[in-house]
């Protein structure tokens, strides 16, 4: 019989053995054993945990897929900002980078590392006494989504570090889908049916974010890295060094870091690897050059906020010449008609092309691109297939100029474009092509604020055909939530009660959350002040709308525009009936403090957001406007106003600093 003492060091000894054997595999790509013979130690050690279950740890190799489905992605805050590159195009521009780097450092002895810019998701890793803890993506670069459990199934994460010298420490890298790996998933979800990746960044960030981590397991993520973020007192003194030690410690670090003395070695670097980019099996969009010494780059970067001591080339992208067959129009989410030419397919920078957005009207003319024309097309940003120009000595007189349609093509309902823009829209506020962004709105916070029914939950009941717009949420019955990926019982009668608490939100709220072009929160309040109801507001002239304190020609258009569509109006009927308030409750007079006196805010406030003090001002009966007039009764000054002071100053308006205005909030009883 063995002691307990003797199954630990046996399941030490087998964790060890596993990890040496996923590092030649996933980061050497050089094993030493079989496939089978790995699986027999994988076996022995799982055999041995589920017999001694206090024994499992959470970096043992067992535990990188767990079966936990998580209901929501967490965050996760960089102890270090995740910083972006700045872009240099051409040998014109990395000369300029290095001469700043001269400059600001005063000395031309500057060594670079070049490395590949590779083309996937950022993401954070943080270890913590050679624990990995937790992984994250950049996000805004303070804080990002918490993907531990998916990166945890990647095999070239080290999931323990051997005698970390840092007892905390950041690493940074790109998580990406090997080419093959990308066009194995695309033809799978073909044969499913199921939407496709555009590319493989899409793919990998798409599988990084999912909230099943055997999902993600199952897409042949891999990752390379690329530095560290945060270390507790570092003590390498360059990049390179510190790329030497993530390698020691079985980081999977790219092969293809070369240290470079000048800018015009580092320039053959950027050439070679823009030939040989395509021998890769993975894509890389340019190469990233950074400044060497950590001294140096502590220098570099007190200068200025951004990041200064590294630049990424951007490799240009291929250029092909190929027909436009027609041009069709795409109505996108928000409404807008972008009109799209359908090409004769070609290959272009590793893909094959068959559209590419026109962008508007104004560009199709500027371009003077017409239906049956030979065009030069390239890859924006080598992801976005666009027209660079059409090749005029093609011309057989044959093609046909675009003409943009009177009505959406999608919900038929009327086109419009209003002056001075460039984008026509489609005004039906039921249209299906623009529901999900709707539903969005409808459904946030500042709006009809209807806890749990965010993106995952609206692309569900779109695709389920459970609802076609926003009145639909009304009638949705407990069993449609059942039918919802991760819906219990429970979430769906809170959901359902959120939605029946939703119909309570006063009128402008209602207003605001329809959506309607130009009519933002503080619009809907004025308009529904003025009018009162829909019904009113329904009947309201383009000269009534415009008479209105606030509303400019723009917003007036815009309203009219929306009531004259029949979808619009039947989709109100419908609210009315589901029990939304589409009425103002006479509030209880306006009294308070500030009963019927008019306020506008500039600068900031030290005490209150500007959202806090609109609210101050309003539950104490004061209104607030968004410009100076005659009628500002005040105007509230606080650190660096705008030019609503200067305007307040000529016109003679009572300006208040914020003690003043806080006196009025709160007015204090005098005993003298
Ligand atoms: S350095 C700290 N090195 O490119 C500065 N970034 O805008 C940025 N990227 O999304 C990181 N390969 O994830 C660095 N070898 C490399 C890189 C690389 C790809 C990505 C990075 C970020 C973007 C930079």
């Amino acid at each position: 019989m063995e002691t307990l003492e003797q199954i630990r060091k046996k399941i030490d000894k087998l964790r060890e053995d596993i990890r040496y054997h996923d590092y030649r595999y996933y980061v050497l790509d050089n094993p030493v054993i079989s496939d089978s013979e790995y699986d027999e130690l994988m076996r022995e050690l799982i055999d041995l945990e589920n017999k001694y279950p206090e024994l499992i740890t959470p970096d043992s190799p067992t535990q990188r897929i767990s079966g936990a489905v998580r209901e929501e992605i967490g965050t996760v805050r960089h102890r270090q900002k995740m910083l972006s590159l700045q872009n240099a195009f051409s040998f014109q521009e990395l000369k300029e980078f290095a001469d700043r780097v001269y400059r600001e450092l005063g000395t031309r002895q500057v060594e670079f590392v070049c490395e590949l810019k590779f083309d996937g998701s950022a993401v954070s890793l943080s270890y913590e006494n050679g624990l990995f803890m937790a992984g994250a993506t950049r996000g805004d670069g303070e804080t990002g989504e918490d993907v531990t459990a998916n990166l945890k199934t990647i095999g070239s994460v080290p999931l323990r570090i051997e005698n970390p010298k840092y007892e905390f420490m950041e690493v940074r890298g790109e998580v990406y889908m090997p080419i093959t790996a990308f066009e194995k998933l695309n033809r799978e979800r073909e044969k499913e049916s199921l939407p496709l990746f555009a590319n493989p960044r899409n793919a990998a960030a798409g599988s990084l974010r999912q909230l099943a981590p055997r999902i993600t397991a199952s897409r042949n993520l891999d990752i390379f890295f690329y530095g560290l973020g945060y270390v507790s007192a570092l003590q390498e003194k360059t990049h390179f060094d510190a790329l030497q030690l993530l390698k020691q410690y079985r980081f999977r670090v790219s092969p293809y870091v070369e240290l470079k003395k000048t800018i015009d070695e580092v320039w053959d670097y950027c050439q070679k690897w823009e030939a040989e980019q395509r021998q890769l099996d993975y894509e890389v969009d340019g190469a990233v050059i950074k400044v060497n010494s950590l001294e140096q780059q502590r220098i570099l970067a007190e200068t200025t906020r951004n990041l200064r001591w590294a630049i990424a080339y951007k490799f240009p992208g291929e250029e092909r010449t190929t027909k436009i067959v027609d041009i069709v129009v795409n109505v996108g989410r928000t409404g807008a008609m972008t009109p799209l030419a359908i090409l004769e397919p070609v290959q272009v920078s590793g893909s094959r092309v068959s559209r590419a957005t026109l962008h508007n009207e104004d560009e199709i003319r500027r371009k003077d691109v017409r239906i049956g024309d030979t065009v030069l097309v390239h890859k924006a940003g080598e992801v976005i297939p666009e027209i660079i120009k059409v090749i005029p000595e093609k011309r057989t007189g044959q093609e046909r100029p675009f003409r943009m349609p009177e009505r959406c093509p999608i919900c038929g309902a009327l086109a419009y474009r209003p002056e001075g823009e460039a984008v026509t829209r489609c005004t039906g506020a039921a249209c299906p092509a623009q529901q999900f962004e709707k539903l969005l709105h409808f459904a946030s916070r500042g709006a009809m604020d209807i806890d749990g029914l965010g993106p995952a939950v609206i692309t569900q009941l779109l695709q389920r055909n459970l609802i076609k717009d926003v009145a639909d949420l009304y009638t949705l019955r407990f069993e449609d939530l059942l039918t919802l990926d991760n819906f219990k019982e429970k979430s769906a009668n809170n959901l359902l009660n959120a939605i029946e608490r939703s119909k309570d939100r006063p009128f402008p709220r209602v207003l605001f959350a329809l959506g309607i072009r130009h009519v933002g929160e503080h619009i809907a309040d004025v308009l529904a002040e003025e009018f009162g109801s829909i019904d009113e507001l329904k009947k309201a002239s383009l000269e009534e709308l415009s008479m209105v304190r606030e509303i400019g020609p723009k917003i007036a258009e815009s309203i009219v525009s929306f009531f004259e569509e029949k979808s619009n109006l039947e989709l109100m009927e419908k609210l009315k009936k589901a029990g939304v308030r589409l009425t103002s409750v006479k509030e209880e007079v306006k009294a308070g403090p500030l009963a019927g006196k008019n306020f506008v805010l500039t600068g900031r406030l030290e005490k209150y957001s500007r959202g806090d003090a609109e609210e101050l001002i309003k539950a104490m009966g004061g209104t607030v406007s968004s410009s100076v007039s005659k009628n500002t009764d005040f105007v509230v000054v606080g650190e660096e106003p705008g030019s609503k002071y200067d305007k307040a100053l000529k016109l003679g308006v009572t300006i208040l600093t914020e003690e003043e205005f806080e006196a009025m909030l709160y007015p204090t009883t005098s005993f003298t």
